[in-house]
């Protein structure tokens, strides 16, 4: 190993070493990233790197909970059947010794390059404490990693007037073809969420371009984990905004993730925010970042899990998955969000129902399962809900409940094993299509301990995780009337 490397790194590779072989074989999730051990959050450094996909993410190997992040790492060809890779980053330098957050990648010059949040806290000599959010940058081969020696790469002497010396974070990082451009998440002198721009030419020198966007405290507080990229001729600024409050069916309580869509001034760098819509409406999506690839798609992943309601069971040796990566395609002025193609190769063993009547709880032959990819397209008139319960046998289920009539989708697991109070429903509005057919679109990706749920062809998506028995495996659909369903069904195999 690197001699290099510092002690708190080689201490987390040493740990990975012990423990992942044993965990990673164990029932974990099969294709989506989750963690290798101890706790994840946010996904960092979505990027190309050597021609394939790395992904990062907030990591603590040493227990199920947060603590002094890490960088864990991983990288697959196809984004679907990931290889797991030593830690990249641990807290070890003096602008970081209180955690390497979250940050973004890119490949520059044959070189991978991470641009993070350090965090500084320490006591000072007088016994005050000194706490800082400052920008770095490490380099490396896909492999190892190395904290340039002249760190912080932007600190507090960038920042506008009145912003908050202690809430700066999260940089997103992209080239153009004018130079390097960064976005971090900020706060403004009222509290408030704000978005600052800054370029440079050589990634170590950094100029202060703009305030791209500002919250004025209508979309919650601190503005975390921001992206910007153009979508079709607009541009998406996405945020996952601190305490928000709840309202209708579009944002809930707490800590959202919001695509702020607009058009974007290359000259003036000016943002012109047009609207703002949930970027998933599940019970556990957070701190999504995007990856443009190489064939054009800009591709998602979001953070399954939410921060208030940390439902992995005590007895788990890991904590934390990130959703499949999902393709962002504008459509009308919405957002659509697919899981990538390349899903589509892993699918096994169909089986199909066409004009399938549910009229009561009915299970069907060869639909069964934790691990599989679920088309559904419902049809008619004659009933007010339809449901299905997955993930279930006599003592749990969790259900996914449509109503004609109200017009929303409705997740609930409540029964789905948990032995904690967190929240357990959430609804939103769906549209079925209403040119004659009356046709909802569904598609659920299960996969063990998550079900995601994309509407009509990911105009809406919901993610959600429940860390019910794996012996509850049963498909239950149900309709109060009678409702007519196509029904398409593949298990999603990944050998590893
Ligand atoms: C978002 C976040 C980021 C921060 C990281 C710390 O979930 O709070 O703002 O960089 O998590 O783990």
């Amino acid at each position: 190993m690197d001699k290099n490397i510092s002690k708190e790194l080689l201490a987390a590779r040493k740990m990975e070493m012990e423990l992942s072989e044993s965990i990673l074989n164990g029932e974990r999730p099969v294709y989506h990233v989750a963690s290798p051990l101890g706790w994840i959050n946010d996904p960092n450094g979505f990027s190309v790197f050597q021609n394939e996909y790395h992904l990062f993410f907030q990591y603590y190997p040493y227990e199920t909970k947060w603590g002094p992040m890490h960088w864990g790492h991983c990288k697959s060809k196809d984004l679907i059947s990931w290889e797991y890779l030593p830690a990249a980053m641990a807290p070890d330098a003096e602008w970081d010794q209180g955690g390497c957050y979250s940050g973004s990648a890119l490949e520059a010059d044959g070189e991978h390059i991470l641009i993070y949040t350090g965090v500084i806290d320490k006591k000072l000599e007088d016994g005050s404490k000194y706490y800082r959010q400052v920008q770095c940058m490490a380099k490396g081969d896909g492999l190892n990693y190395e904290k340039w020696e002249q760190n912080p790469i932007i600190a507090q002497d960038k920042l506008p007037e009145g912003s908050s010396l202690e809430d700066f974070r999260d940089p997103k990082i992209w080239k153009e073809e004018d130079g390097y451009y960064l976005i971090a998440g900020s706060r403004s002198a009222d509290g408030s969420g704000q978005i600052l721009m800054y370029r440079s030419d050589d990634l170590k020198s950094w100029d202060f371009v703009t305030i791209l966007d500002s919250c004025r405290n209508e979309y919650g507080k601190m503005w975390e984990c921001p992206d910007f990229f153009p979508l079709g001729d607009h541009h998406i600024l996405i945020v996952s905004p601190q305490d928000m409050r709840a309202k209708g069916l579009d944002f809930h309580n707490g800590n959202n993730s919001l695509f702020l869509y607009g058009r974007y001034d290359h000259q003036t760098h000016h943002f012109e925010r047009e609207k703002v819509t949930s970027a998933d409406y599940g019970l556990d999506f957070y701190a999504p970042q995007t990856m443009l690839a190489p064939d054009g798609r800009r591709i998602m992943i979001g953070w399954m899990q939410s921060w208030d309601a940390k439902i992995t069971p005590s007895s788990f040796k890991w904590a934390g998955m990130m959703t499949v990566p999902r393709e962002l395609v504008l459509k009308d002025g919405k957002i659509y969000q697919k899981p990538v193609r390349e899903l589509e190769q892993y699918r096994v063993n169909p089986v199909t129902y066409q004009n399938q009547m549910i009229l009561a709880p009915t299970k069907l032959d060869g639909i069964s399962g934790r691990v599989l990819d679920l088309e559904l397209e419902i049809t008619g008139s004659d009933f007010e809900q339809f449901s299905i319960c997955f993930a279930a046998n006599k003592e749990y289920h969790t259900e996914l409940c449509y109503d004609r009539n109200k017009k929303t989708l409705t997740i609930d697991r409540t029964d789905c094993g948990l032995v904690r109070d967190a929240v357990c429903t959430r609804s939103m509005e769906v549209q079925p299509d209403t040119a004659g057919t009356e046709q909802l679109k569904l598609r659920i990706l299960l996969d063990r301990y998550s079900a995601e749920i994309f509407v009509n062809d990911g105009e809406k998506t919901m993610s959600n995780a429940f860390y019910t028995p794996m012996e509850a495996d049963q498909i239950i659909f149900d309709a109060n009337g009678s409702a007519c369903v196509n029904i398409r069904k593949y298990d999603i195999q990944v050998s590893r």
